[in-house]
């Protein structure tokens, strides 16, 4: 069976009027039972299109029409362009006053299929039956979609700050506090929770900074689950899956090497993700110098010694961290990024971890007074920080030295520029004593 034929209102202009006039939201505690997209796959299902049609009524999804979206976009303009994926262009659009029946006025994502690219049907089907029958306040709301003729779309809460990926990577966006990416760290974890906790266990399998979107809060919502795949059902441990899809730097080796697919697969891609709030550097990045390259093979084993974590977080934090907060979290990752599946914590341990660090505000600030040096005297310091840095002695003897104690500038500890190394090193081991690693 073609995906084009399992809707069964697809044709051009209709509407699913029975789709928006009843809401019924999914939950673990509800007696909905969620339709399984495997079970939508099944070409010998007898009741593949009522069941559908009825997962969809359940769950609200609007029928929208090409040329409804086309006007609410302004006809795919450039100027309404939000960014492009694998799946084709997103474009902002805006639900005026009386729309259509059921819909306030407000701004949304629409995601339009290209025709000639690399993702079709598929990906498009599973986004309407994930996000379709699953609703959190950490996944994406998918208000509705459009089939008509060759054209598939897709139509989203509308989400102010775009991705993590646009907002910790993009060269224009400013630096993000450490507080802010703790409540995002936060939030992904509890979405990718609630998806492997349902009754129907899923299995996101493209968990990176670009699929993880925000609001103007910075809540952070899960989006795209055109790659989602429905968990391992009764004995099975693991689903068996013949391509590995997903992106390069998340995708767990052990899902690269057997095609193998659990949870746990997820909570990997989560441990990468974790790892590029902590150090500002992208999974990989070929303009980093050979060994840097693969930010998991890099990191991973400063992540293990709280004497090193000031070789990994960013920089452009400028010190400006909880120091429990960056051990534990360092910690976390590590233990997510294990080479063995089952070391990995749950999404639902991810959670707990996180949860009491969110507060901490234990909060380093080193005052120093600085005199903008001679080039003399600052070649001084650039080769006191690097002597200090090599002799890595656990670190007790911290403290400003003495010359800089004589400068005049007031300010935050900074790592990029000025930073006595040794106090940055010992602040994480002084606060370690109860790292569970
Ligand atoms: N609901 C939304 N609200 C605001 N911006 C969005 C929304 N959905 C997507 N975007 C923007 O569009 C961009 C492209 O999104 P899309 O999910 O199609 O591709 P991607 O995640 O960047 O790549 P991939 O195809 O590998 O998933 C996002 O990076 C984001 O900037
Ligand atoms: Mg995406």
């Amino acid at each position: 069976m073609a995906w084009n034929c399992i809707i069964p209102s697809c044709s051009k202009g209709k509407y699913n009027n029975k789709a928006e006039s009843n809401t019924r939201e999914v939950s673990k505690k509800s007696s909905f039972q969620r339709l399984s997209f495997s079970d939508l796959s099944d070409p010998n299902s007898p009741m593949l299109a009522d069941d559908l049609s009825n997962s969809l009524i359940s769950s609200n999804l609007h029928v929208f029409s090409l040329a409804e979206l086309r006007d609410i976009t302004n006809n795919f303009s450039w100027s309404n362009l939000l960014g492009e994926g694998g799946f084709g262009p997103v474009y902002k659009g805006f639900f005026g006053e009386k729309f259509k029946h059921g819909l306030e006025p407000q701004s949304v994502a629409v995601k339009l299929l290209d025709l000639d690219g690399l993702q079709g049907y598929r990906e498009w089907l599973a986004e309407i039956i994930f996000l379709g029958q699953l609703r959190h306040q950490n996944l994406v709301k998918l208000i509705g979609y459009c089939c008509e003729e060759e054209h598939r779309l897709l139509v989203y809460d509308y989400m102010p700050r775009k991705s993590l990926e646009d907002q910790l990577f993009r060269r224009y966006s400013t630096t993000m506090p450490w507080s802010t990416r703790m409540k995002i760290a936060h939030g992904a974890a509890k979405g990718l929770a609630f998806l492997h906790e349902t009754d129907q266990p899923v299995i996101f399998r493209d968990f990176k900074t670009s699929n993880i979107l925000l609001d103007a809060d910075y809540t952070a919502k899960l989006s795209d689950f055109g790659l989602a795949k429905d968990g391992p059902e009764g004995e099975d441990t693991h689903v068996s899956t013949t391509h590995i899809v997903g992106t390069k730097g998340y995708a767990a080796p052990e899902y690269i090497m057997t095609g193998h697919l659990t949870t746990k697969s997820d909570v990997y891609g989560y441990g990468v993700v974790l790892l590029e709030l902590l150090t500002g550097k992208r999974s990989i990045d070929r303009n980093r110098p050979n060994r840097e390259q693969n930010l998991v093979d890099w990191a991973r084993p400063f992540l293990k010694d709280p004497r090193k974590l000031y070789k990994i977080m960013d920089p452009k934090l400028e010190g400006q961290f909880s120091a429990k907060g960056a051990q534990r979290t360092c910690a976390l990752a590590y233990k997510c990024l294990s080479r063995r599946p089952n070391f990995r914590p749950s999404m639902t341990d991810v959670v707990a971890t996180l949860e009491p660090l969110l507060g901490l505000d234990d909060w380093f600030y080193v005052p120093f007074v600085y005199i903008a040096p001679p080039d003399q005297d600052e070649k001084v310091i650039e080769s006191k920080s690097e002597e200090k840095e090599g002799n890595d002695d656990g670190g007790c003897g911290g403290g400003i030295r003495s010359g800089w104690r004589d400068r005049i500038i007031s300010t935050t500890m900074s790592f990029g520029n000025y930073l006595d190394v040794s106090l940055y090193k010992n602040r994480l081991v002084a606060s370690n004593n109860c790292v569970d690693y």
